[in-house]
């Protein structure tokens, strides 16, 4: 087959939600895409582990610590999934991990913000692990097979997480006027850039036409975003607390809300690296890297003893 009939088939077998395996033709843009989104969710559930880490020590009770560092375990399971699943395009868990330090590659924007009341576990699980989901329940249908087989586990696990966030603020929300007040507190800081996650609006992003052709996404980020609003809109009743916009209204003839503008400017002040904690963020990640190379080095050393015992079990 000559490249084009090749590019073909290739756009039939997604037109006909036939999954692509590592070792079927792609075209090259489309590895290359996959790598990038499938790296840079990646890095965002490994650097998504500080912000919530940072409260691991000072939880308020062994119950909500023991749940917390579940939580964060959990994400770090889905950065090693999202890793493997990145390999199998050819690519090295280290180059990857070297992008990301280098600052080549994206992680999630949202972990570029402080954590800075126990309130705040609660607005992550419920706001951004709830964003997260909004989006990856769609990529469990993505049209590459180890990433969508990876994201099945991941978004069971995240909806354990926004629930788990929800009856934090739930408590919060019960509670004396000063954790009223914290919980109200949050919701008004992780508000925006929650709305943030979605990406640029659908005439600014530069990937959604062709991502969506091949199927990698299957929902537009504007699409996402307005989903996000309308069922926060609602879940936020019971918590008897506001969203921080004040259009934000009941649109009886779209059959949604109508929500305020969303601050572009800071949003790509925090995806070029200036958000308030960016620059924390890679350093701990570089930190973590350099401090876990004898673990690497002991693990590969495991590796090959128990390899060459079986080698020469075999002879
Ligand atoms: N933060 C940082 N960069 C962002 C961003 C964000 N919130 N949203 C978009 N961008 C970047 C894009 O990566 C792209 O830059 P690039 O071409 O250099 O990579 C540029 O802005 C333009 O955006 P596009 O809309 O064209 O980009 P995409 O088509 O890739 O759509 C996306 C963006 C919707 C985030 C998509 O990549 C996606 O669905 N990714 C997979 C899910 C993911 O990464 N989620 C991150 C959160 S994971 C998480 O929260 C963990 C949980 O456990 C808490």
């Amino acid at each position: 087959m000559n490249l084009e009939q090749l590019e073909k088939a290739f756009q039939d077998k997604i037109d006909q939600e036939i999954k692509i395996e590592p070792k079927d033709w792609m075209p090259e843009a489309y590895r290359k895409t996959n790598i990038r989104q499938i790296s840079q969710h990646a890095h965002s559930e490994i650097v998504g582990m500080l912000p919530e880490g940072n409260w691991i020590s000072r939880a308020p009770s062994l119950k909500r610590k023991a749940i917390l560092l579940a939580k964060v375990q959990d994400e770090a399971g889905h950065g090693l999934y999202l890793y493997s699943a990145c390999e199998t395009l050819g690519i090295s868990r280290e180059e990857t991990i070297n992008d990301l330090h280098s600052g080549k590659a994206k992680y999630s924007s949202i972990f570029n913000y402080p954590t800075l009341t126990w309130a705040d576990m609660g607005a992550i699980g419920w706001l951004v692990d709830g964003a997260a989901i909004m989006n990856q329940v769609m990529l469990t249908r993505t049209s590459y097979g180890p990433y969508a087989r990876a994201m099945v586990r991941i978004c069971k696990e995240e909806s354990f997480h926004q629930r788990q966030g929800f009856e934090i603020l739930l408590t919060l929300s019960k509670g004396t006027a000063e954790q009223k007040a914290m919980c109200q507190d949050a919701i008004n800081r992780w508000w925006w850039p929650s709305l943030m996650m979605f990406g640029p609006k659908d005439t600014e992003s530069t990937n959604s036409d062709q991502s969506m052709k091949w199927k990698i996404k299957r929902k537009s980020n504007d699409e996402l975003r307005q989903n996000f609003v309308d069922m926060i809109a609602q879940q936020i009743k019971f918590l008897d607390m506001t969203l921080p916009d004040p259009n934000l209204k009941w649109n009886e003839e779209k059959g949604h809300y109508d929500f305020g503008e969303i601050n572009w400017e800071e949003f790509w002040n925090v995806v070029k690296g200036n958000g308030p904690c960016n620059k924390q963020r890679l350093e701990a990640r570089k930190k973590a890297w350099d401090e876990g190379a004898w673990v690497r080095e002991a693990a590969k050393a495991h590796a090959d003893k128990k390899a060459n015992l079986e080698k020469t079990k075999a002879a």
